[in-house]
């Protein structure tokens, strides 16, 4: 799993993730924690910058793991807004309980958006 793979050795918190796409695939993603602090990337934007490096536009679904099932921190929000569009998000623990499920929308109800502005 993509949490095992996490490098986090400031905050002791490992996060997985996996988008899924619309051709059906899932690509994984894991936090990646820098010396530097601010660098840190998160577990849901590995995933979903992966999967757009790889060539895919289009996203089904989201799904983030950590140890107590935490909701995607306010920059991943705008990302998956911004990427994704309108896709469940699922807050799942280690063992594959699903904690919460909510849409993007519900995640970022005001994103910023020049475009809307
Ligand atoms: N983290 C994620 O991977 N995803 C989030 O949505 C929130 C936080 C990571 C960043 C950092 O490595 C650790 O969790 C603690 O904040």
């Amino acid at each position: 799993m993509a949490r095992e793979r996490a490098i986090a050795p400031h905050s002791g918190y490992p996060v997985g993730a996996a988008v899924l796409t619309e051709s059906g695939k899932v690509y994984p993603g894991c936090n990646i924690e820098s010396n530097a602090f601010p660098t840190t990337m998160c577990a849901e934007r590995v995933a979903i910058f992966t999967a757009i490096a790889s060539g895919e536009r289009s996203f089904k679904a989201l799904a983030v793991v950590s140890n107590d099932g935490a909701a995607p921190c306010g920059a991943c929000r705008q990302v998956i807004y911004e990427q994704c569009g309108e896709i469940p998000i699922y807050v799942v623990r280690p063992d594959g309980h699903t904690q919460q499920e909510f849409y993007s929308s519900q995640l970022l109800p005001f994103p910023f958006d020049p475009e809307k502005s």
